[in-house]
């Protein structure tokens, strides 16, 4: 059950939520007070409450004892302290004696104070134009998937883009890029697609291919799709400020860009100097910009990461004319990076009235996803890859998210793990870390042991910053510990992408916490193993050193471990565990009573035939989702039963 109260008169409808709630005079959970222009509402919680939610937000999947802000940041530093990053997910989840949700949906600055120091209480401090959305089911799983019906079907990419996809800021040339695809090839590792970082550009100018670099990039593409790998450009969302550039001639001509306090451009620098950033809150503006892609597409691209979409913005001159003015920065000041202060400098239209950005600055980034794959959709006949990194509720249904610049840190694989089913309870599915972290140098232990886990999530990507030791698994010592744990996602591809499509269409996640399905003591307060689709729980090895863990077995289980050579499995008995994990191994487990399908494994998804499966596991059927990977018809008739 589901009701909705709007506060004050919100500046636009941010269209996070698809389907009409009840409308109701007042909230269930939640009191409300205004101050200082804005609303703070609170709810007291018990001591065996756990909180869930807030997507992509730092700390626990248990959100207890954290003070988060939601207001998209492009920041590196990915502590438990950091309040903010490149994602606003504001919906949480209070599981306990009761159970509900509550999703605060404003696209300006949203602080959530859960127990934070010990209050016993969530505050959480809005604007005060918010729409506010309370769920009511008996678990918070029945909570998750209720909020999944209202805000849509997520975005669904085609069966390569749950391939192997290895990337580096720093490939400059196609010559770089062959040396990628030889190593793998050499090495044996299974490879399905190559991101192209900037330096694929001319200047870092969107929609421009840097022609000594890459003197004829369609063909270029098109060799390499004949060999099973596809490759991923990125696109920033500032647009150079270059007279001559096509995109930047028209944006200035046709008035698409945002705007600053006298009426002309805003300015801001980013990779390529300085630059415009797109008006996304315009339809015209999605639809110009979208189409943009299209030069790209042209040249057999199927696939884009949507870049500095927060918006990230290095300097302004107009900030730094009112930095140098003030002498006394006030308290909130003081603590705002130049880009915050940059938010309260330049407009958007919407709806034909002038908007500051600091107002709807959550909505940016997802925008710019929104542009890019209504077109996308429209210029392409079968589905694309498409994944940003800032992103708000809704966004969802048009691209994935990857977690932005973390570091090469066991903290950071961890992370990871617990932003997973945080992220898919907030609708985004398609998401993933910088595999083996982006910025710092990466263990050979580190990064086998970041794959063992990224195995299993729908975006599995290698990616690492310019002048970081070289992060290629063939760049390391013993290939064939490597090449073990990639194939296994290969050979799991059968499982992934059929859970994947399955929990899409059933309004499902696909990564859960423990506790979504199990309500003893223990896995109420499980962090560190997940439920991957229906059938599998992950015990990811996420400790330097370690040679193995210890594991919680809610129920009997099949372990399986898998080291390269074949699948070995055995029942274990509910209860504790230690097992043994060696750094080219996986070990998961297989829930009572199901099988999950495994495959052949293949060099790249070109090659695998999602058909040819055999069952594993103590179950008997299992139902498939199979199609040919590319046809944006996706439905539950695609399902077939197999039989052991
Ligand atoms: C940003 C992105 C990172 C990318 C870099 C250069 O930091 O988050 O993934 O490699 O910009 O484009």
């Amino acid at each position: 059950m589901a009701q909705q109260v709007t506060f004050g008169t919100p500046i636009l409808d941010t269209e996070a939520i698809v389907k009409q709630v009840q409308q109701a005079d007042e909230l269930q959970h939640w009191q409300v007070e205004e101050s200082e222009n804005r609303l703070i509402f609170s709810c007291t919680l018990s001591p065996e409450d756990i909180v869930y939610g807030l997507g992509e937000q730092v700390r626990g999947i248990n959100k207890r004892g954290g003070r988060y802000v939601s207001f998209n940041t492009d920041n590196p530093h990915h502590t438990d302290d950091m309040p903010s990053l490149y994602g606003s997910h504001n919906f949480v989840i209070v599981a306990g004696k009761r159970c509900f949700g509550t999703f605060f949906d404003t696209p300006s600055k949203v602080i959530f104070e859960i127990d934070w120091q010990n209050s016993g209480k969530i505050l959480v401090t809005c604007p005060r134009d918010v729409t506010v959305t309370e769920l009511e089911q008996s678990t918070p799983y029945a909570v998750a998937k209720e909020f999944l019906s209202l805000i849509g079907q997520n975005f669904v990419p085609p069966l390569w883009a749950f391939g192997f996809g290895q990337s580096r800021w720093g490939y400059k040339t196609q010559r770089d890029i062959d040396k990628v695809v030889e190593g793998y090839a050499n090495a044996d590792i299974p490879l399905d697609w190559i991101c192209m970082d900037i330096d694929y550009m001319d200047r870092y100018i969107d929609f421009t291919v840097n022609k000594r670099r890459f003197p004829h990039l369609g063909t270029y593409a098109e060799k390499l799709k004949k060999q099973g790998i596809r490759l991923v450009p990125i696109i920033d969302a500032g647009v150079k400020v270059e007279a001559g550039d096509p995109t930047y001639d028209e944006g200035v001509q046709k008035g698409y860009f945002c705007t600053n306090h006298e009426g002309g451009f805003f300015k801001a620098a980013v990779w390529p100097g300085m630059t415009h950033f797109p008006d996304f809150f315009r339809p015209e503006v999605r639809e110009w910009f979208g189409n943009c892609y299209k030069k790209l597409t042209d040249l057999g691209i199927e696939g884009f990461w949507n870049d500095m979409n927060e918006p990230a913005i290095f300097y302004s001159e107009y900030t730094s004319m009112l930095n140098s003015l003030t002498s006394a920065p006030s308290a909130e000041c003081e603590k705002e990076t130049n880009a915050y202060k940059d938010y309260r400098n330049f407009y958007h239209l919407v709806n034909g009235k002038r908007v500051l950005h600091e107002d709807v600055h959550n909505l940016f980034g997802a925008l710019m996803t929104r542009s890019a794959s209504e077109q996308l959709n429209k210029i392409l006949p079968t589905r694309f890859l498409l994944f940003s990194r800032a992103s708000y509720i809704g966004a969802h249904r048009y691209g994935g998210i990857w977690t932005g610049d973390n570091g090469s840190a066991w903290d950071h694989l961890r992370r990871n793990v617990v932003q997973m089913p945080s992220l898919n309870m907030c609708g985004f599915l398609y998401s993933g870390a910088d595999t083996g972290g982006f910025g710092g140098n990466c263990s050979r232990e580190l990064l086998l042991r970041w794959l063992a886990f990224s195995a299993f999530t729908p975006l599995m990507r290698n990616h690492t910053a310019i002048l970081t030791r070289r992060q290629e698994c063939y760049r390391y010592s013993g290939k064939e510990d490597f090449q073990s744990i990639v194939s296994l996602r290969y050979k799991l591809l059968p499982y992934i992408y059929s859970e994947f499509i399955t929990a899409s269409l059933n309004g499902d996640m696909y990564i859960k916490p423990l506790s979504f399905e199990f309500t003893d003591e223990r896995s109420l307060r499980t962090e560190d193993q997940l439920l991957v689709g229906r059938c599998v729980m992950i015990a990811p090895v996420i400790e330097k050193g370690a040679k193995g863990r210890t594991v919680w077995l809610p129920e009997d289980m099949t372990e399986v471990r898998y080291d390269g050579q074949g699948f070995f499995c055995r029942q274990v008995p509910a209860g504790e565990h230690y097992v043994d994990v060696k750094l080219n191994e996986a070990v998961f487990y297989i829930r009572k009573g199901k099988c999950i399908p495994v495959g052949k494994g293949a060099r790249n998804t070109s090659e695998l035939d999602l058909r040819d499966v055999q069952l594993i596991g103590e179950g008997n059927c299992y139902e498939q989702y199979v199609d040919d990977g590319f046809t944006k018809e996706l439905s539950l008739d695609n399902v077939v039963k197999l039989v052991k």
